[in-house]
């Protein structure tokens, strides 16, 4: 899959491209990535990529123009891939929109500085508009980063078999389940024992119970909008049964 960033800081990318899962990907060719300087697609002596807002106020706007030939550019050198602005007015960034642009052939992040992008661009170059969240950054090249490295993980073969992505978090609309490693003593903290038992169904049915109840006590939203298994609801329903019991015990003279 390609990944072409259109940005007015293209070093940036240099650190993220060159380590770990990512960097693995670029040498085995399961992703080709490449970030682009809008400047250089921007005329006159200074090569300026932003200009005063109509209408006046604080900030700066990117001006249409050298995005618009950078975008054009980028897109006719890789037919299909489909164009990211990234911006916080953009739909919320999560796991279901990973794996759906996982399975596209390219994409083209355009990563906005200053107070954002001539509106104009939107129309008719962009595909999707994506925010990684309610908060503003100074500019596009983080939230691309979020974007290309969650997508990436989604693509066949690129995290090994060891870490395969259908066990993450929220790919079944759960949070995982707890991970230990050695010692099996942590400073007075205990591996659970059936971790250790090499007993495989306890151990997976273990894993269902700590990701269902990591689930209600650290994302209770995340269980409003799916529609959980048999096991899965037993094992809420069990854990009802001993909270109510507690509960009984201490609060019925209340
Ligand atoms: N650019 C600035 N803030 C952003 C955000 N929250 N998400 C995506 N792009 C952004």
């Amino acid at each position: 899959m390609y990944f072409t960033v259109l940005t007015i800081f293209p070093e940036m990318f240099d650190p993220f491209w060159n380590y770990g899962i990512i960097r693995r990907a670029i040498d085995q060719q399961k992703i080709i990535t490449s970030a682009v300087n809008i400047r250089d697609y921007a005329g006159g002596r200074h090569q300026v990529t932003d200009d005063r807002p109509y209408g006046g106020g604080s900030g700066m706007v990117m001006k249409p123009e050298p995005l618009a030939a950078a975008i054009r550019d980028a897109t006719g050198q890789q037919t299909g891939a489909k164009t990211v602005l990234l911006t916080p007015q953009g739909r919320m960034f999560n796991q279901a929109m990973a794996r759906e642009l996982a399975s596209l052939g390219g994409l083209i992040l355009v990563c906005g500085r200053y107070e954002g992008v001539d509106e104009r661009i939107c129309h008719d170059l962009i595909d999707y508009e994506i925010s990684i969240g309610d908060f503003v950054l100074t500019g596009g090249e983080l939230a691309a980063m979020v974007v290309i490295d969650a997508v990436a993980r989604q693509i066949p073969d690129v995290l090994g078999g060891e870490d395969a992505a259908e066990k993450d978090s929220f790919s079944d609309g759960l949070l995982e389940h707890a991970h230990y490693t050695r010692p099996e003593n942590f400073e007075g903290h205990k591996v659970p024992r059936v971790l250790l038992s090499g007993h495989h169904r306890e151990i997976e049915k273990w894993r269902m119970e700590s990701s269902v109840m990591r689930t209600l006590l650290k994302r209770p939203d995340l269980l409003q909008n799916i529609e959980l298994n048999t096991e899965q609801r037993e094992i809420l329903a069990k854990w009802r049964r001993a909270i109510e019991n507690i509960l009984d015990s201490q609060v019925s003279e209340i």
